[in-house]
């Protein structure tokens, strides 16, 4: 039988090898709520590497959560033009409204209370919760659902098997560090945990991955037959 996860050695992973990204604060920073908030609307359906121009435009012309809110609509859409979903636009300008209006301009760390804003749902709550304010909050995007999925090979069928999954990760979630934990569960899936020919010699958690163990890395995350 293998080890469990152990997430300090993911963490130590991450400290070495994690990826510099606009919106990710320096290891002796403190993460800023709206930038993280900004990068998860704008990571929902967009690629890291398309979101990090408009991301970097967005905050030279708003710099805080105040400044977004004060702005006309229209300031917004022409910024947010090439990014698509526009509903996604029209939501983050309500969202800077309601931030100002109900929490003072404060983005608010309790996930109930990020789940009331517009254009925040469950994942989007739980990731700014725990990487701007350090809460326990379980943080699953599809990079870790493929992390998750081989570790405990996971027999169970996308999409059908996303709760399962989030469970399975809330049991190595470390209680030290959430926020470092789901950015490195993200890195991990994104630079070395990859859907095809994954990277199993430089991963923290080659011995503790069921899928490996069994050379079947790639067959996981499971998909519903066609
Ligand atoms: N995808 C969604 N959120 C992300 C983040 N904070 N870092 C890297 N990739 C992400």
């Amino acid at each position: 039988t293998l080890p469990a996860p152990d997430p300090s050695a993911l963490l130590a992973w991450y400290d070495r090898h994690r990826r510099r990204l606009p919106w990710r604060a320096e290891a002796d920073e403190r993460a800023d709520p709206y930038r993280v908030w900004l990068s998860e609307i704008m990571l929902q359906q967009t690629t890291v590497k398309a979101a990090g121009p408009y991301f970097l435009r967005f905050l030279q012309h708003f710099p805080d959560v105040a400044a977004l809110a004060a702005s006309p609509l229209e300031e917004v859409l022409k910024l947010w033009a090439g990014l698509g979903y526009y509903s996604r636009a029209r939501n983050l300008h309500a969202c800077a409204q309601a931030v100002m209006e109900r929490h003072g301009g404060a983005f608010p760390s309790a996930e109930v209370d990020l789940l009331a804003l517009p254009g925040v749902g469950p994942y989007t709550a739980a990731a700014i919760a725990a990487i701007a304010f350090d809460r326990p909050a379980v943080v699953v995007d599809g990079n870790v659902e493929r992390v998750v999925s081989r570790l405990f090979a996971v027999e169970a069928a996308m999409p059908g098997a996303k709760p399962r999954l989030k469970a399975l990760t809330a049991t190595i979630a470390p209680a030290k560090r959430p926020g470092d934990f789901a950015q490195a569960t993200m890195d991990l899936g994104a630079t070395i945990c990859t859907p095809r020919k994954p990277a199993c010699a430089l991963c923290p958690w080659d011995d503790p991955c069921l899928a490996r163990a069994r050379g079947d890395q790639e067959s996981f995350p499971r998909k519903a037959a066609k």
